[in-house]
């Protein structure tokens, strides 16, 4: 694209003037994909998922997670999990009632920057003592161990269903000592030193379990998705694709495998779109070349993109008359969760969005103009964002096509997925350009909220039943 007419009227800016309408041009030729650049975006990620299945050390990491069977809905029995995404903790007891139904009790602490940072471990436990203790729940000295399913939504080398040592940190958490660890041993030390009697049976991916709490209730479930504070996906694989798995062959004949797709074009940076604000993000953030996906499409970066571009319009004096504050100034300063709100305010003064830059950010007087600027920056981020998910779920979707003629089940959970105005509707549609009509009405993307939480105590479940 490239010129204003062909951007379309969706981003001519009522009121601006030539030289911001300029900018809002460069941002929307820079931030809007064709379906063409789409596909070789996919064509690039599934040579990459090949090389991931075939040998370790890859850029996608495509991690076997020992999770080989499924579940079949009729299960029953009370199981307990901990469930550690990027920014809560929850703790919980999960009742497999059969039927595929089941339901919860669970209790959930905000990640205090100290844990984030230094004491990780000793916090689980004590959540884990928290919720044991309050629920009148905790083991005696001569009671057995509680087993408990470990969602770690962190990028592990899985080295049993109960094993697997840290490859590195990601989604802003930096604990020292704990890359090359295993992860278990550190959480089972950890609640050695409160005396508490609880095993861990599985560590898993959250994608891992948000796609085995769909299957409690769905066979056709295959696959599970987190567009979160991060983003990853896992899939039933079949194991003779697997070739760098050097263990037994399960009888079922396929795995789990947790992708950490996240990481498509970390290091290389040589096939995604990066704009400058892109690049921006990336040389100031914790992990710099890493996760270069997910600093595209995930809740923790996309506010962080937007507020490099408003910053890059201020100081052109193109937007807010060139004013700034200490807030606006500061990384992180706008959450993704303004962008949301932002892109879908229709009020005739855009007073959502004044909120946000006078209130939130400390900017006082924009005008009109800035705010109806402001909106587009937020959709720009939000849809390339959307389209750009549809590159890892149709690659994904067609390394087993043969699973696209009959119904399947796509199960996602997460912020984005969730929130985001839209983000559902454009990601399916996307994808819809890249798979046949016929096979793409067999497919199913349901929310599966809460399902890490329930899936860790249906693998918890299954991992005690095949031990
Ligand atoms: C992590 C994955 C996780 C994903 C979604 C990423 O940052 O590397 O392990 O599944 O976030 O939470």
């Amino acid at each position: 694209m490239d010129s204003t007419q062909q951007l379309g009227a969706r981003y001519r800016v009522e009121g601006a003037t030539a030289a911001q309408q300029e900018a809002v041009d460069v941002l929307a030729r820079q931030f809007l994909l064709s379906d063409e650049r789409l596909g070789e975006i996919i064509k690039e990620f599934r040579r990459r998922m090949e090389a991931g299945l075939a040998s370790d050390g890859t850029m996608l990491k495509m991690v076997p997670s020992y999770v080989v069977w499924r579940p079949t809905g009729e299960e029953t029995g009370a199981y307990f999990a901990i469930d550690l995404g990027g920014t809560n903790l929850r703790v919980m007891r999960v009742t497999l009632e059969g039927n595929g139904r089941a339901t919860l009790l669970h209790q959930k602490f905000a990640l205090p920057e100290e844990a984030k940072t230094r004491t990780l471990f000793d916090f689980i436990a004590q959540c884990v003592e928290t919720f044991l203790d309050d629920h009148n729940m905790r083991p005696a000295a001569t009671d057995p161990h509680l087993s408990f399913g470990f969602t770690f939504s962190y990028p592990i080398d899985q080295t049993s269903i109960n094993s697997g040592t840290l490859i590195h940190w990601t989604k802003g958490l930096d604990v020292p000592g704990c890359v090359g660890r295993d992860v278990v041993r550190l959480l089972e030390d950890a609640l050695l030193r409160l005396g508490l009697r609880v095993k861990v049976a599985a560590v898993v991916s959250d994608t891992v379990s948000t796609l085995l709490s769909a299957a409690y209730s769905d066979p056709a479930a295959q696959i599970g998705v987190i567009f979160g504070t991060g983003t990853n996906a896992a899939y039933y694989e079949d194991v003779t694709s697997l070739a760098k798995w050097k263990g037994a062959d399960p009888a079922s004949g396929e795995m789990v495998v947790s992708m950490e797709w996240g990481a498509f074009d970390s290091h290389e940076l040589a096939t995604l779109p990066f704009t400058p604000h892109d690049i921006k993000l990336d040389r100031k953030s914790l992990n710099p070349r890493e996760q270069a996906y997910e600093k595209m499409i995930s809740g923790m970066y996309l506010g962080e993109i937007a507020r490099n571009i408003v910053l890059w319009l201020a100081d052109q004096r193109l937007l807010l008359d060139g004013r700034s504050s200490t807030i606006l100034n500061a990384m992180w300063a706008l959450d993704t969760s303004y962008l949301s709100s932002a892109a879908v305010d229709d009020s005739p003064d855009l007073s959502a969005i004044r909120q946000v830059i006078e209130k939130t950010l400390n900017v006082p007087d924009s005008t009109l103009v800035d705010r109806r600027i402001f909106k587009i920056v937020a959709i720009l981020v939000g849809e390339r964002a959307a389209r750009l998910s549809a590159v890892g779920l149709v690659a994904t979707l067609t390394k087993r096509a043969e699973m696209l003629n009959r119904p399947i089940t796509v199960a996602i959970d997460g912020s984005m997925y969730e929130h985001y105005p839209g983000f559902d509707r454009i990601m399916a549609e996307t994808a819809s350009h890249f798979i046949p009509e016929s096979q793409f009405k067999n497919i199913r993307f349901s929310l599966a909220r809460d399902g890490s939480g329930i899936g860790a105590g249906v693998i918890a479940m299954l991992a005690t039943q095949h031990q």
